[in-house]
């Protein structure tokens, strides 16, 4: 069985964020057969068409380079303000281009986010959703993983205790494997039917 490649990068800068903690959750959950490596979006600089020729900033290509190499990405998006927070938007806007050269273009990903309220990121993953539309992105579309209450979910340690939580992400991440083999004309092998076949 090959070993898919999963990018993964979380729209939150801060230490103690819940939706990093959520990324490191999907690390250890990761099914056999896929592995992760994540990248931290705080150098990435604020996107600038003048300094997006063919050099660009140095986190911009090491961004783009990653996303390039990667099987497929996942995103965990916070929601600020019922909307997609701008460190994500910003990177997603930079690996957009240049548009037809995008290494967003036909990428598997999948989508999960964590907030302290009641709708659990609701409405920034449908905006996420309708950007990576327009970078042609093929995002799965379930599960959802709408962490809410994030604050009760997770230990001091920031280990995600919640169990249902816990089984939802891995679901997503087979779901995920899954759908990058689709996309590839293979037999999905990442989840087994509902018989236990
Ligand atoms: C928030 N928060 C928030 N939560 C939510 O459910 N809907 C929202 O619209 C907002 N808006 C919002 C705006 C701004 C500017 C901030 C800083 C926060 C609260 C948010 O869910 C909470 O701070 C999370 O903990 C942020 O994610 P991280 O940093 O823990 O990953």
């Amino acid at each position: 069985m090959e070993t898919l490649h999963v990018l993964g990068m979380a729209g939150s800068l801060r230490k103690n964020s819940y939706n990093r903690f959520l990324l490191r959750a999907a690390l250890e959950l990761a099914p056999e057969g896929m592995k992760f490596t994540t990248f931290d979006l705080a150098p990435v600089p604020l996107y600038n068409a003048e300094m997006d020729g063919e050099v660009k900033p140095k986190p911009v290509m090491a961004l783009k380079n990653a996303i390039r190499e990667a099987d497929a990405l996942l995103f965990v998006t916070p929601e600020y303000n019922h909307g997609i927070p701008g460190v994500l938007k910003n990177a997603i806007d930079w690996a957009s281009r240049p548009a037809g050269r995008s290494p967003l273009a036909g990428k598997p990903a999948a989508i999960m986010g964590a907030s302290q309220g009641l709708w659990g990121t609701v409405r920034a993953q449908i905006q996420l959703r309708q950007v990576l539309a327009a970078t042609n992105t093929h995002v799965v579309l379930k599960p959802e993983i709408l962490v809410a209450k994030a604050q009760n979910k997770f230990d001091a340690e920031g280990r995600l205790t919640d169990k249902g939580t816990r089984e939802f992400v891995r679901e997503l991440l087979e779901a995920l494997g899954d759908w990058t083999l689709r996309l590839r004309g293979k037999e999905p092998s990442f989840t087994v039917g509902e018989d236990g076949e």
